[in-house]
């Protein structure tokens, strides 16, 4: 039987190496878990968020409402202010358009430009949507407004994530 042994310098390398390695780990383990800790956590996009407006206050004219929703941006927790139109169409079903214009993205008002009554108008470069949201051929935007899912819970309006304009092509 052979007997193999290990010299000083051999056992201090294995000892050292050994040793640092527990002490790398130790200190990489929970940067590791920083950084990929927000990208596992489930999104909260699929949530709806209620709006001061009562289904029994829409009518067929757009209003304009506004409501907070919990940004996480990664690490950061922030709040931000979002804007629909809301109003119900012929067919009693209720709408939520987003105001964010698709020229360039500055926000459209309702029924505010004189020459075109009951429209979505765009000030910043004379934009034009029709009340279902699709865009006006002949000006700046090339796409209808997009849609918020709309939810109604206890008679408040509560919006969700933003779609495309489900009237497009129609
Ligand atoms: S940004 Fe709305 S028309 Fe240009």
């Amino acid at each position: 039987m052979s007997k193999q042994r290990v010299s000083r310098r051999q056992f201090l390398n294995y000892t050292l190496t050994g040793v640092g390695g527990f002490m790398a780990a130790g200190m990489l383990m929970p940067m590791v878990r920083f950084a990929v800790d927000p990208v596992l956590k489930a999104s909260a996009s699929g949530d709806f968020v209620a709006t001061t407006m009562k289904e029994s206050d829409l009518t067929t004219e757009p209003q304009r409402v506004s409501f907070l929703v919990q940004q996480k941006d990664a690490w950061y927790d922030s709040e931000e202010t979002r804007v629909a139109w809301v109003f119900k169409d012929e067919a009693g079903e209720i709408v939520a358009l987003s105001p964010i214009c698709k020229h360039l993205g500055c926000v459209v008002d309702w029924n505010t430009d004189s020459k075109n009554p009951n429209r979505f108008f765009c000030n910043c470069h004379n934009g034009l949507y029709e009340k279902n949201g699709m865009n006006v051929e002949g000006t700046p935007p090339m796409g209808p407004l997009d849609m918020y899912l709309v939810q109604v819970e206890d008679g408040i309006i509560k919006l969700g994530a933003i779609e495309p304009n489900r009237n497009k092509g129609a």
